[in-house]
């Protein structure tokens, strides 16, 4: 080889090195054009309403400049042609700029459509769009409205990884269960609550899922930030996309709407609440709705736990407000997240030595239960709920959870597995008399 050659040769390395090299300028340039919205609607998600056997709630976006939105929606049927009977739902628009937040953001339209006079336990196709632009058919069911056996899935914190480790956990949960009747979020379910390109994480991570399966979610602290970085002149406020993307129902307290909310099934009440913000103002609603509640099962969620996993962590106020109500009126779960690690547990009414296995144990309020399926992990605080007479009866570290619980009758049954689909932790609850048979 000549030395022109080989010089040549060395120049043309070195320009192929340096032009293959992107600046971090331009991946944060190329992230937030993958995490923007364009004519296409996207981020398509089914929330659950007050009665989800009569109504259900839908929310998309896209690019700001789009001013109208619609939802087409029939009866499914087995051929292409059941959306000759569809009818047309105008959308109400909210513009968010999440610009405001991040440097990264963006203006895009959010576009929501609350359907109601649906028919129970029957399938409808929906999509949603303009005249021009529209999303695939998606298929839901509503809710029954008679006793019948119900089952959802719930997981703690997603959070980090979002696309990259948490999209195994929501895709085998419903490879699990696909015909669960809703999906517990409980909070944090991203890193940086006005972020889009985290928002925009969780829903390629979840892809149909969230479009198909009706969410129930609750505000985590990493949905409550500041706006500008301004640490000490604005309280941190909530994720600026949470209201314009989700449908939750708005009947909880005044400002805390889609926040800490309640939904009602044949026989089962879920309570949403909002660990963040006004506890003793939702202690007082909490009772309120309970006073009022015939339901045969109650299962409350939100983000911090009243008795924490992970070391360091106290949430005494959460405790001090909610713990005596959710005993006072026997509520049967307490799903939570925040700590990410896992334990499950209960107060046992008398002291247990030996674990009665066969028939069960009374216990006192919930079984509680924090969670994780994101990939941030802590370790856990084997001794933290002790001193609070509560009991951990299951715990692990280190491992993306998800859950699934069903209920039928007078009998529910809890599952975790991990993120490879294997049973890691199960347990069943009993009404015997109006009172909780644990069986561990
Ligand atoms: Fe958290």
């Amino acid at each position: 080889m000549s030395n022109k050659t080989f010089f040549s040769l060395l120049f043309l390395f070195i320009v192929s090195l340096t032009s293959s090299q992107t600046t971090m300028k331009e991946i944060n340039e190329i992230v937030k054009e993958w995490a923007s919205p364009t004519k296409f609607p996207d981020h398509i998600v089914l929330s659950a309403t007050e009665d989800p056997s009569r109504s259900i709630a839908i929310n998309w976006r896209t690019e700001a400049n789009n001013k109208v939105g619609f939802v087409e929606l029939a009866l499914a049927g087995p051929g292409p042609y059941f959306k000759k009977n569809s009818k047309k739902y105008k959308a109400v628009r909210t513009v968010v700029d999440s610009e405001i937040a991040y440097k990264e953001g963006f203006k895009a339209s959010y576009f929501e459509v609350q359907i109601d006079q649906l028919i129970p336990n029957t399938i409808y196709a929906y999509r949603v769009g303009d005249f021009h632009f529209k999303s695939e058919w998606h298929h839901f069911k509503t809710a029954n409205n008679l006793s019948t056996p119900i089952s959802f899935l719930y997981v703690g914190d997603a959070q980090n990884y979002i696309l990259e480790l948490w999209s195994r956990v929501i895709r085998n949960a419903y490879k699990t269960a696909p015909d669960a009747d809703f999906f517990i979020h409980a909070g944090d379910l991203v890193d940086e609550g006005h972020e889009e390109i985290d928002w925009n994480e969780w829903f390629a991570a979840g892809g149909f899922i969230h479009s198909e399966i009706p969410a129930i979610a609750v505000p985590g602290n990493h949905e409550y930030r500041y706006l500008d970085g301004s640490l000490f002149s604005q309280d941190e406020v909530l994720s600026v996309q949470w209201n314009a993307q989700f449908g939750f129902p708005k009947n909880g307290p005044k400002e805390l709407e889609k926040t800490c909310y309640y939904i009602d099934y044949p026989d089962l009440k879920i309570i949403a609440l909002n660990s963040n913000i006004k506890i003793k103002r939702q202690a007082k609603w909490l009772r309120e709705v309970l006073t009022k509640n015939d339901k045969k099962w109650t299962i409350v969620t939100y983000h911090h736990p009243v008795f924490s996993a992970s070391s360091m962590r106290n949430n005494t106020e959460v405790r001090s407000q909610w713990q005596p109500i959710f005993e006072e009126f026997n509520l049967d779960l307490a799903l939570q997240g925040h700590d990410h690690t896992y334990a499950r547990g209960a107060i046992y009414e008398k002291p247990v030595l030996v674990k009665n296995d066969v028939e069960g144990n009374n216990i006192v309020g919930p079984v509680y239960v924090v969670s994780v399926s994101g990939a941030k992990m802590y370790s856990l605080d084997k001794s933290g709920w002790d001193k609070f007479g509560a009991t951990q009866d299951k715990t692990g570290e280190r491992i993306q959870l998800f859950q699934h619980i069903s209920i039928d009758g007078d009998r529910l049954i809890y599952r975790s597995f991990d993120a490879t689909g294997a049973l890691f932790d199960r347990f069943e609850l009993h009404k015997k008399n109006g009172k909780n048979i644990y069986i561990d």
